[in-house]
């Protein structure tokens, strides 16, 4: 075929770090051939399989399935979902919403899309805006939403060093400023991949700023609260006019289903809808008619408290644990693990770029994420962002044993410096 692709089209034809992720996923679905520990899977929790299972067969056994299925909903989400949702949300945190601040998606990923490219790239005042990230690394998938890649900026995080072996980022506040093109200003909490989650205070300090400078905040919560909530702290869920909060069902264990909650001014939601509206008409119902009971009672709160959240608590205990045993002698940092399923590696003095590293500890059969790709800035000159990995605890403690060993194995072969 002659005619070239358009170029929208080609933004998304390159070489991107979702892309790898999602090819790796596709790579070991089905296969014993490799361990896992690279995707973004939720982990399989019986106890959640169980109540989603239950919440199925009841939807099978009324009238309700064919309901759903038969029939194009609203491209703003089921009506009486979007009641469920504003209500759940007034109950547990006094935010005052009406359906018209409500609107679902096809997974938070297409939440973003919408968003970024809303706020970000040109305007229709002639200026071109971007989407600003207040501290790197952050989610990887935010890189290839934009349709001007130029229009994703980011400002490097302060490294804070804890004990020998532990750091943790937070928003360098000393350098931060509101970009005057900012179109919009977004992070994740907890942060994929680091595990990382911002401080009530930071966040605070973020909403002040964004207001001050009448910015839209987006707020991605896929792995935060209400749920699934993996968080290792209680945190507080800023409420004001500019601040856009994402929620997704992915991480409860319904990543299959695609839906995502957008809490929003009406004039972002209206925006939604008609993006909604013009690329896929209406939304999947079978994420929202999965959890609307649990919402209404109120018991997805308890089922992430006393299920979720402890299942991650412990991997990532487990996870630590068996990196101390298989690392030890040589130089290497661990993100505390506040939240999300992921352990974040930097290891300084690494002979070889994380890329490198990544293509090795493949060859051995196990997948983990280099960490360069979720520094978001085109050939970064930051050292430390070709010195971390990405690893992934929500497998089976016995894919951890194994696949943490050989990382490790792997890393040992090329650090520099080894401790005495
Ligand atoms: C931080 C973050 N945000 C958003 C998403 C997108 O999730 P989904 O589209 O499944 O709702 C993910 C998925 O891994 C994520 O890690």
């Amino acid at each position: 075929m002659k005619k070239k692709f358009s170029q929208f089209g080609s933004r998304f034809l390159g070489e991107s770090g979702t892309k790898l992720l999602m090819d790796d996923l596709a790579q070991v679905a089905g296969s014993n051939a490799f361990i896992n520990l690279g995707g973004g899977n939720p982990a399989r929790v019986p106890k959640m399989e169980s109540v989603f299972g239950n919440a199925m067969h009841e939807i099978l056994a009324g009238r309700q399935f064919e309901d759903i299925v038969g029939g194009y909903d609203s491209p703003q989400g089921n009506e009486s979902f979007l009641e469920i949702v504003c209500e759940f949300f007034s109950r547990n945190f006094s935010w005052d919403l009406t359906t018209e601040n409500v609107a679902i998606t096809t997974g938070s990923q297409s939440s973003f899309f919408m968003l970024f490219n809303l706020f970000g790239g040109m305007c229709v005042d002639g200026l071109e805006r971007v989407i600003q990230l207040p501290l790197t690394p952050e989610y990887i998938g935010y890189g290839d939403l934009l349709i001007n890649p130029d229009c994703l900026v980011s400002d490097r995080a302060k490294i804070r060093e804890i004990g020998s072996n532990f750091f943790k980022y937070e928003v360098d506040f000393d350098l931060f400023h509101i970009r005057s093109n900012a179109g919009a200003v977004c992070f994740s909490r907890p942060t994929n991949p680091t595990g990382n989650v911002l401080s009530d205070e930071e966040v605070n300090q973020l909403v002040t700023l964004t207001g001050e400078a009448e910015t839209p905040l987006i707020i991605d919560n896929a792995y935060g609260s209400p749920f699934p909530n993996i968080v290792s702290d209680e945190i507080k869920m800023p409420k004001a006019s500019h601040v856009i909060h994402c929620f997704s069902l992915s991480k409860l264990g319904l990543a299959g289903l695609r839906t995502g909650i957008v809490v929003a001014q009406p004039e972002t939601i209206t925006a939604i809808k008609s993006i909604n509206a013009a690329t896929c008409l209406s939304i999947n119902g079978i994420g929202a008619a999965l959890i609307a009971k649990l919402m209404v009672s109120n018991e997805i709160i308890g089922l992430c408290n006393e299920v979720i959240r402890p299942f991650y608590a412990e991997k990532s205990r487990l996870a630590i644990e068996i990196f101390h045993k298989y690392l030890s002698g040589i130089d290497y940092r661990i993100h505390v693990s506040e939240g999300a399923f992921f352990l974040w590696l930097w290891f300084p003095g690494l002979a070889i770029s994380d890329q490198v590293l990544y293509k090795r500890i493949k060859e051995r059969g196990v997948l983990i994420i280099p960490g360069s790709f979720f520094f978001h800035e085109d050939n970064c000159s930051w050292e430390h962002s070709k010195e971390c990995i990405r690893v992934s605890f929500a497998q089976s403690d016995e894919a951890l044993e194994t696949g943490i060993k050989i990382v490790s194995e792997e890393v040992k072969r090329c650090i520099k410096s080894i401790r005495t």
